[in-house]
């Protein structure tokens, strides 16, 4: 065993940048024993040399390839005394219209955010619902999931789709394992720098690896922020489609 029963264990897959980097920085401060996952090594090393406490381990993976996950999955059932947390946080993004889509980038984009979800649930359930007490498994979807908007495909149907991927799991599983959906708004990130649109209610990775690492520790299934911009998209995403759809393309 690498560390002490009495801390909480979290692998956090997407780790090596942005949101999960600064998230990981969060949670060690508070005292947990952290897997850094994701595909940049020299990435995940850094962000590792960087967190307050010891036994913090990094285990290179790429989502979309199983085997990759479940040597990592096996390494950590292994060493850890159990496995308390994983946090999915694995997402990439290009902006396209509709109209000029690449479908290479398309197929990219939809392996990673969605089926790299669907593989980490393939491979982490089995183990993860034999565990007493039960363990937290959280999903990075965003608020661009919530409702169709413009130029944000395909990043926002895989969004939709992992929400509603998280949903399946919380009502499937939700007594063995518990499912935590986290929702975004905007973020500076590498992710973000992409954006040429100006950015309503933007955090640093700082402020929201914070308010995740704060929010899993609470109740609730959806951890949402910043709630000035999220409970506007979920008003937007409860009107009829009559109402919404000149709302929607005034933003276009
Ligand atoms: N920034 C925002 O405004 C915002 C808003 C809502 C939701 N989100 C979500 O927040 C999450 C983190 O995004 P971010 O903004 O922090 O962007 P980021 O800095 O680009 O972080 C993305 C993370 O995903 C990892 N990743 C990408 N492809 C992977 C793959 N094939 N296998 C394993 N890991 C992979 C990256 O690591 P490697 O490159 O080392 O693989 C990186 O650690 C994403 O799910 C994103 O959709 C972001």
């Amino acid at each position: 065993m690498t560390s002490n029963v009495e801390h909480k264990h979290t692998w956090i897959i997407g780790a090596s940048s942005g949101i999960g980097a600064a998230l990981a920085k969060s949670l060690a401060q508070r005292g947990e024993v952290l897997a850094l996952s994701g595909r940049d090594a020299t990435a995940l090393e850094a962000v590792r040399s960087d967190l307050a406490g010891q036994g913090h381990k990094v285990l290179p993976l790429d989502v979309r390839d199983p085997a990759t996950l479940a040597a990592a999955m096996d390494a950590l059932a292994q060493s850890w005394p159990r496995i308390d947390r994983i946090i999915f946080m694995a997402g990439i993004y290009e902006p396209m219209g509709l109209a000029d889509l690449d479908v290479l980038q398309v197929e990219q984009i939809l392996s990673v955010n969605l089926a790299g979800a669907f593989n980490l649930i393939s491979v982490a359930l089995p183990i993860l619902l034999d565990q007493e007490p039960r363990c937290q498994v959280a999903f990075c979807a965003s608020v661009a999931g919530y409702r169709g908007l413009a130029n944000a495909q395909p990043y926002g149907a895989t969004k939709a789709g992992l929400i509603n991927l998280v949903e399946s799991l919380k009502v499937e599983h939700g007594e063995r394992l518990d499912v935590r959906l986290i929702s975004p708004g905007f973020v500076e990130t590498r992710l973000t720098e992409k954006n040429s649109f100006d950015m309503p209610f933007r955090l640093t990775p700082e402020q929201a690896g914070e308010r995740i690492a704060k929010g899993l520790q609470r109740r609730g299934f959806e951890l949402h922020f910043p709630k000035r911009f999220t409970w506007i998209m979920k008003a937007l995403a409860c009107l009829p489609y009559a109402l919404y759809w000149p709302l929607a393309r005034r933003a276009r």
